[in-house]
């Protein structure tokens, strides 16, 4: 479940979160690796004391998987009925009426999406050998996925998409990522240095040789390096280079990351050197 740190920021799309859920429609929540997509759908549920039903999609996840399946040992004994029907969180969710939280949604195959799609607007699915089976008050399907240009993965049907309300997240503000650096990290980090973390973490965002840029959790994990005493390039080395990716596999990320070390340090001497 969700840590004890509190949520910074996204008061809006908490909000908004809340509010949706609260009419049982189905939300998809949009973003950048890291950038607190699943963060704030634990908080909405947190706040609401909804109950849910958790899945994270990955590419190999099947149709009985998320619906159920018949357990041949007792259907031997009992032939097909609820008693040898073993659930899946869909039906589980839709029979309880909880949310359905569906963690990276458009890692899923396309046909375990399918399954999805009289469940969240007809509120019913039909299942082969126990029938048809409506949802109760309070089922929806919370999803969250990463945009497009930043996974190998399919992009969701048009027919998926059009059940979706969506909530959009893009990396917070320079302030707000060190509030929440602060609230994570031991006051023992001296100086300006959880303001050095952020603005290099963020500079890695704009740099015309990366692709994706490195998140708070890029952040949080770094800060624990530091944390432990590792001198701040040293952790830099370690944390960022898994956590960004360079436009072209022939970048060598290490001279990259410390020369935006020292282009956020000594703009000036940077300069300098160039001319
Ligand atoms: N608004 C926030 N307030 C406090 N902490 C946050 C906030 N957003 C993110 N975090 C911190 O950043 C971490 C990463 O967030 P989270 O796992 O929700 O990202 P994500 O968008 O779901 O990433 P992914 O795309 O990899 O699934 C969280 O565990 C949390 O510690
Ligand atoms: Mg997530």
């Amino acid at each position: 479940m969700v840590s004890k740190s509190k949520i910074i920021g996204r008061e809006i799309e908490l909000l908004q979160l809340k509010k949706v859920m609260g009419l049982n429609r189905n939300i998809l929540i949009e973003g950048p690796v890291g950038v607190g997509k699943t963060f704030l759908v634990q908080q909405g549920l947190l706040d609401l004391k909804k109950k849910f039903e958790r899945i994270d999609g990955d590419t190999r996840y099947t149709e009985q998987k998320l619906t159920g399946w018949f357990d041949p040992p007792i259907v031997l004994k009992k032939g097909y009925s609820k008693d040898s029907f073993i659930e899946g969180p869909l039906v589980t969710a839709m029979r309880q009426g909880k949310v359905l939280f569906i963690n990276e949604l458009n890692r899923m195959p396309e046909a375990v999406q399918n399954i999805l799609l009289p469940a969240m607007d007809e509120r019913r699915i039909t299942m082969p050998k126990l029938g048809e089976l409506e949802a109760k008050p309070g089922f929806c399907v919370i999803a969250t996925q990463n945009p497009r240009e930043f996974t190998a993965t399919h992009a969701l049907s048009e027919a998926l998409l059009d059940r979706f309300e969506m909530i959009q997240l893009d990396y917070q503000s320079r302030e707000q990522e060190l509030l929440i650096l602060k609230q994570e990290v031991s006051s023992k980090l001296k100086g300006n240095v959880l303001e050095r973390l952020v603005d290099l973490i963020r500079a890695t965002r704009n740099h015309t040789q990366i692709k994706r840029g490195a998140s708070i959790r890029a952040a949080l994990a770094m800060a624990k390096l530091l944390e432990i005493g590792l001198e701040f390039e040293v952790a830099a080395l370690m944390a960022l280079p898994s956590r960004i990716e360079p436009i072209s596999s022939e970048e060598d990320l290490r001279e990259l990351i410390l020369n935006l070390i020292s282009l956020n340090e000594f703009p000036h001497l940077v300069e300098k050197k160039k001319n």
